[in-house]
């Protein structure tokens, strides 16, 4: 486990220690200098997490609510934080005028079966740190600071194998994959300059973050568009199919090395490939990415954990960054439709939400 000390309050995240867990034994590449550039959504997340969504009570303030979760800040080293707001919170905090346009509650996309009791959020609130003890500890002292806010739903996740790899934060799914190469790619510690081949692609700060533009509040620019989804995995069934299988369902090795060959933090030219007889068309990567034209590549920085509440209840909290839904999630999981992935996987819960930059403090706006 490798910690690196910093205070930070940036981005929607109050930082008060950034570690990340690194099984190489190596330092996160993740330079100084770029973390405080960058919104604290983007720093290496956490090994444990736990999330939860909270809801106002009728006659409670919730403006009041949302302030005292985003001031509190963590009473021992080594957590990350960050409170989101849902599109049920403007409405509630009488701030309805001041919503971002693009946020509105999670609709339901094609093969959701979602539950009421996992689903959306006045709030949420975001709790990472290096062992699940002290996230689970962090949390309920967080959640302490606003006693009016009622629990809608909590998940505790984790993330196997947590660990920077030239640039991405990379960890292992229930699943048994490697998680984080498609990201984009932080810039390489202290350069100042990115990868090599990564110069043309946007970076994860222009990714995730909100543009000005039409139903844009001036507040909102520089925050970002957080969507969780709860997908729980028949782990049982796909642990039964052979790994070329499993493999070809999701378009990599489960190192993530290219199905034709191609190293991990490569892309092969699906191009060569137009029948699909090295990488299918189904897969998961290339429905998700297939790099045809008129379909861009996603903009969306993912930083999923895994969660396990038993045999029949364990798959993955899917939590992703973006500036721009539609160029996001809502586009990409569009495309998903119909995967043969689907055949494994459920998505019972989640919510979109949006994480304010206060960096500069808390935003009068929201403040009432
Ligand atoms: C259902 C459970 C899911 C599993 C098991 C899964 C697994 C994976 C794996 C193993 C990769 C390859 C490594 C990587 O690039 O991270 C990947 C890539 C990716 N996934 Fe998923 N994923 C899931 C859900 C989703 C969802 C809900 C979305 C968004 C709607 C999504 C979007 C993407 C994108 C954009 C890539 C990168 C594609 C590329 O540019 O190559 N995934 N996923």
């Amino acid at each position: 486990m490798v910690g690196r000390r910093t205070a930070f309050a940036l981005g929607g995240l109050v930082v008060a220690a950034c570690a990340v867990g690194a099984d190489s034994g190596e330092a996160p590449a993740f330079a100084a200098a770029d973390a405080e550039a960058l919104p604290a959504a983007l720093l290496p997340p956490a090994a444990h997490v736990v999330l939860t969504a909270l809801d106002v009570p009728p006659g409670q303030d919730a403006a009041r609510a949302y302030a005292a979760l985003a001031r509190a800040t963590p009473a021992s080293g080594g957590v990350q934080a960050g409170v989101a707001l849902g599109a049920s919170w403007f409405a509630k905090a009488g701030l309805e005028a001041a919503r971002p346009a693009a946020l509105i509650p999670m609709p339901r996309f094609t093969g959701d079966v979602p539950d009421d009791a996992l689903t959306h959020g006045d709030l949420l609130l975001h709790v990472g740190a290096a062992t699940a003890e002290a996230a689970r500890l962090a949390s309920g002292s967080w959640l302490r600071s606003a006693p009016s806010a009622r629990v809608r739903w909590q998940r505790r996740g984790f993330r196997p194998g947590n660990q920077v790899s030239g640039g991405r934060v990379l960890a292992r799914n229930l699943f048994g994959f490697v998680e984080g190469h498609g990201n984009p790619s932080f810039r390489a510690a202290g350069t100042g300059r990115s990868p090599a081949g990564a110069d043309a692609e946007p970076g994860p700060g222009e990714v995730v973050r909100v543009a000005a533009g039409p139903g844009v509040p001036a507040w909102a620019v520089g925050g970002s568009h957080q969507v969780v989804r709860v997908i729980r995995f028949a782990t049982r069934l796909w642990d039964a199919e052979p790994v070329p299988v499993q493999e070809r369902v999701i378009g990599r090795r489960r190192d993530g090395t290219w199905l034709d060959g191609t190293p991990a933090a490569g892309r092969p030219a699906f191009a060569d490939d137009p029948d699909g007889t090295a990488t299918p068309l189904d897969a998961h990567v290339r429905r998700a990415n297939p790099g045809t034209p008129g379909t861009p590549a996603p903009r969306m920085l993912r930083r999923g954990y895994s969660y396990h509440e038993g045999p029949q209840d364990q798959g993955m909290l899917f939590v992703a960054y973006q500036g721009d839904l539609e160029l996001g999630f809502a586009g990409v999981q569009r495309r998903l439709a119909g995967q043969p992935l689907d055949r494994y996987t459920l998505t019972v819960g989640g919510g979109y939400f949006f994480l304010p930059d206060v960096s500069r403090g808390l935003p009068a706006e929201l403040t009432g």
